[in-house]
């Protein structure tokens, strides 16, 4: 489209973000407003140090990041909860966590990612509370990586697949499944097609990056993050499924924030922080694909219709506007460097 045909203003109903970690503490401060500015609801993830194991736990959690939303201003931002899967997790607290509106069990294989070490060891270990989970209708959130170290970084999600997911979904047909940041043209396309209730969030990183990001004149360690980037033509799997209409597919950040020197490091951190423009990304991701009408769909209505959530009434209104995001935000007593700091955005939220 030529640049003065080019839409100037883009109002879509108020979205949410299914998939978000917000940490604890006073690193709240920093990132839940970012947030909560956007966003009516966010999916809270529980992999904090201890994980959030108990219906009790989750609830006080989800009252210290709704404190610190109101501090800033913004009392109406709902933080959805969830459990953390481990080889324990007694079916029981499954009808305790859906009385008290907990809203997914997060299944992290055991050393997957950050925080992982109290995640599953062997799928077998939770089938009693998966059974309970299909029961009761409680979604099941998957980070999709095999962990064997003789698997290829790369190849993790693919196998994945084969090795844990079909048989899962082949045990429990009724379970339903969220197949977390996907990042791989194998995960969407098994998604796409497979049969029963399965759907995938899908990060703005993965949708504008390719793993040459890593690398680009030396070691990049902000756009690292679990699962990695991949190569470009899994990127552009991505683009097709995000803007290609599906009610499978919607928008999860998976923004994850860690201090600046636990990025910058021999052995960093593993996550991106885009909760200060994730909007804004999400949005120069599907203009680039020439698909901003689809946008909607992604961020507003395919995860609540999902998860049987109502959709947000209310509007957000982007503007094409030159903005530059800070280098840097204050976190906790340290910083936070968030992805596309000191860059070019093309489109801001009013
Ligand atoms: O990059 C990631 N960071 N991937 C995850 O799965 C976890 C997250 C985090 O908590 O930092
Ligand atoms: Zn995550």
């Amino acid at each position: 489209m030529p640049a003065h045909c080019a839409p100037q203003t883009l109002s879509i109903t108020r979205p949410d973000d299914w998939h978000l970690h917000v940490r604890d503490g006073a690193a709240l401060q920093t990132v839940v407003p970012h947030t909560a500015a956007q966003f009516a609801r966010a999916l809270i993830m529980p992999n904090l140090k201890p994980p959030v194991t108990s219906t009790a736990q989750a609830l006080a959690y989800r009252d210290r990041i709704h404190a610190a939303a109101a501090a800033a201003g913004h009392s109406t931002f709902e933080p959805l909860m969830t459990l953390y899967l481990t080889d324990h997790l007694p079916p029981d607290e499954i009808l305790r966590a859906k009385d008290a509106g907990i809203v997914g069990v997060k299944l992290y294989p055991a050393g997957a990612t950050t925080n992982s070490d109290a995640g599953v060891t062997d799928m077998r270990k939770t089938y009693a509370t998966l059974e309970a989970m299909q029961r009761a209708g409680m979604p099941l959130l998957v980070h999709g990586e095999v962990t064997s170290p003789e698997i290829d970084l790369f190849d993790r999600e693919a196998v994945f697949i084969d090795t844990q997911l079909i048989p899962l979904r082949r045990d429990f047909p009724a379970l339903k499944v969220v197949f977390e940041h996907i990042t791989t043209r194998e995960a969407a396309q098994y998604v796409q097609t497979a049969h029963g209730a399965i759907a995938a969030s899908i990060t703005a990183h993965h949708l504008l990056y390719n793993r040459n990001a890593i690398f680009t004149g030396g070691i990049r360690p902000h756009y690292y993050c679990l699962p990695v980037l991949k190569r470009e033509t899994h990127r552009q799997a991505l683009v097709d499924a995000a803007t290609g209409g599906s009610p499978r597919f919607f928008l999860g950040t998976d923004s994850a924030p860690h201090a600046t020197h636990l990025k910058e490091h021999a052995s960093g951190c593993a996550g991106c922080y885009t909760a200060h423009a994730a909007i804004e990304l999400y949005a120069s991701a599907f203009e680039a694909a020439q698909a901003l009408d689809k946008l909607e769909g992604f961020a507003s209505f395919h995860g609540p219709d999902f998860y049987d959530l109502p959709r947000n009434p209310g509007q957000i209104t982007l503007h094409r506007e030159s903005w530059t995001p800070p280098q840097s935000y204050p976190f906790a007593d340290t910083t936070l460097k968030p992805l596309a700091g000191g860059e070019v955005l093309h489109w801001r939220m009013a």
